[in-house]
């Protein structure tokens, strides 16, 4: 499993032959747009956590280009399947076996209207069991008590975990989150793309290291292989 950070939640994930983006927001990022050309990405599926213009924005253009199916809230797969869009719509606690692997949508506290003040349906998160290797994917959302079931049925290799603070966890919860999902190798995401969510990269690690845990962050455009 390969995955390349785009900035805020977007994300690229190769596993089993199949390309999958998470929360394509990346034409409106200040720290991405000028990096990565949206219509050379590749995808066979788009997940969207929610339906902020911070994860949703390319996400039409980029289906549009590539043909990729949408998976989201039924929400949002639906207002996707309206502008012609392949989509699989799911709700909180579902899980579909996909051709890239078994996916839980579970759930996030945030909220989640599209930019038109349209409704959104519920703000989730995504486990994704691919290819030997686990994966959590928090989306927006606050610590919460739900993430301690998560373990009870997935083995984490790696949580993905919004730390911008103010909108989402801070690094403070984020830690903690870490211990709820029982994964200490977390990668930081939602972060330093505006002027609320700036992080101390250092401080933000050095935290994470002294609790005995590994906080990566990645370069626009970098990737890690699991
Ligand atoms: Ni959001
Ligand atoms: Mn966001």
């Amino acid at each position: 499993m390969k995955i390349t950070y785009y900035g805020q939640n977007s994300l690229a994930i190769q596993v089993s032959g199949m390309n999958i983006l998470v929360d394509p927001f990346i034409s409106g990022n200040p720290l991405s747009k000028d990096k990565v050309d949206i219509l050379s990405l590749k995808a066979d599926y788009i997940l969207l956590t929610h339906a902020h213009q911070d994860h949703i924005l390319d996400a039409e253009a980029i289906a549009k280009n590539t043909g990729a199916t949408i998976i989201s809230n039924w929400e949002i797969a639906t207002h996707y399947q309206e502008k012609g869009i392949e989509v699989h719509p799911m709700n909180l606690g579902g899980c579909w076996q996909f051709d890239f692997g078994n996916l839980k949508y579970v759930n996030a506290i945030h909220s989640s209207s599209f930019p038109d003040g349209s409704y959104g349906g519920n703000p989730g998160g995504f486990v994704i069991e691919g290819e030997h290797k686990n994966i959590y994917i928090a989306g927006d959302t606050a610590l919460m008590m739900d993430m301690k079931l998560i373990p009870l049925t997935t083995k984490l290799d790696l949580a993905i975990l919004p730390i911008g603070d103010n909108f989402t966890m801070g690094i403070d919860d984020a830690i903690l989150a870490s211990d709820f999902v029982q994964c200490d190798k977390v990668l930081g995401v939602h972060y330093d793309t505006f002027g609320y969510i700036e992080i101390d990269h250092e401080a933000a690690k050095k935290k994470f290291y002294d609790a005995g845990k590994d906080l990566m962050l990645l370069e626009i455009g970098s990737s890690i292989e699991l």
